[in-house]
């Protein structure tokens, strides 16, 4: 059995700037899809993961997030007075156990390998996994679950990977695989924002990662790397080289990327239509404004 994952990351003080201005004076991870938070999609596949410990990696405008995640007394009660059970248990999946949430400040935007770098005292010598919230994954079994999963065979360091098509690989951290076993591949390099025609595969990094306390270690010594940023990726590629032991896991599930507009309109189309209670409206409206594009095109 391999040491057990209980604490994760959550990068979340990025600027935001492709959702100005509405990024301005909301945190990207408080934007809804349906009535939910992207956070609270992160916070249930990290659950569900068996993850106790939450790391929040925040900036200055963050606050809003830091609120989330509290106890709302007043609101709470005024709910209890009138009997609206069902509501008080929506918001219970909002609360944490006291002790169970950390919050660290990034004090500049260096680059997710720095913001993770943040989090290093409350990760000690432990295995951690990281979850980027605005990648969320529709999965019959959350992605990282399924991670965890895989873990407890291999061990060693495991990061979420998709294929995308060639065109598109110059926008991910994309694997150089040495052997391809299904849905695991063992990875011989990784290469960050690759130059077109020079991506060594067309399996892409997502959002989802589970590594070793040696990836801190690196992130130590690290300075910045592709776009000027101190990169994730260039910490877990030393571990390549020092111990052979980095995994890509393709997960079963759908990606959605909010941290782009196209992507966070998607998302907001799937989860809609996968809510029962507003399926056949939506439908209906969706195939109605098809036809009417259809029609004046
Ligand atoms: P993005 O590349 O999406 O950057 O970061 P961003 O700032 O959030 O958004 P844009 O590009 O300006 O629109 C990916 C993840 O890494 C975190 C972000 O919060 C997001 O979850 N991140 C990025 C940090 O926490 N710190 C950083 O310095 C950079």
């Amino acid at each position: 059995m391999k040491r057990k994952v209980t604490k994760a990351i959550f990068p979340v003080a990025g600027l935001g700037t492709r959702f100005l201005p509405a990024t301005k004076s909301i945190p990207k991870e408080i934007m809804t899809l349906v009535d939910r938070p992207l956070i609270q999609y992160a916070i249930d596949e990290a659950r569900a993961a068996g993850i106790k410990e939450f790391i929040f990696v925040t900036s200055r405008g963050k606050g809003a997030l830091e609120d989330y995640f509290d106890h709302a007394h007043e609101l709470e009660a005024n709910l209890r007075r009138s009997g609206k059970d069902d509501l008080l248990e929506i918001l219970r999946d909002t609360n944490m156990d006291s002790g169970a949430i950390a919050y660290i400040r990034q004090h500049k935007a260096l680059g997710l390998g720095h913001a993770v770098w943040c989090a290093r005292r409350l990760i000690g010598n432990e295995p951690f996994a990281v979850i980027l919230p605005d990648d969320v994954i529709a999965a019959e079994k959350p992605c990282l679950q399924q991670m965890v999963e895989a873990y407890q065979e291999t061990g060693g360091n495991m990061v979420a990977a998709m294929e995308v098509p060639p065109e598109k690989a110059g926008a991910y951290g994309v694997l150089d695989i040495n052997e391809d076993m299904g849905a695991m591949v063992s990875v011989k390099g990784m290469v960050e924002k690759p130059k077109a025609d020079e991506a060594p595969s067309n399996l892409a990094v997502i959002g989802r990662y589970i590594l070793t306390p040696k990836v801190m270690q690196n992130l130590n010594r690290i300075k910045s790397g592709a776009g000027g940023e101190i990169q994730l990726t260039d910490a877990i590629a030393e571990e390549i080289a020092r111990s052979n032991n980095v995994f890509g896991y393709r997960f079963r599930g759908q990606r959605f990327d909010c941290g782009s507009k196209a992507g966070f309109l998607q998302a907001t189309v799937a989860f809609g239509l996968a809510r029962a209670e507003l399926h056949d409206e939506f439908i209906q409206f969706l195939i109605g404004m098809t036809a009417s594009r259809r029609a004046a095109e």
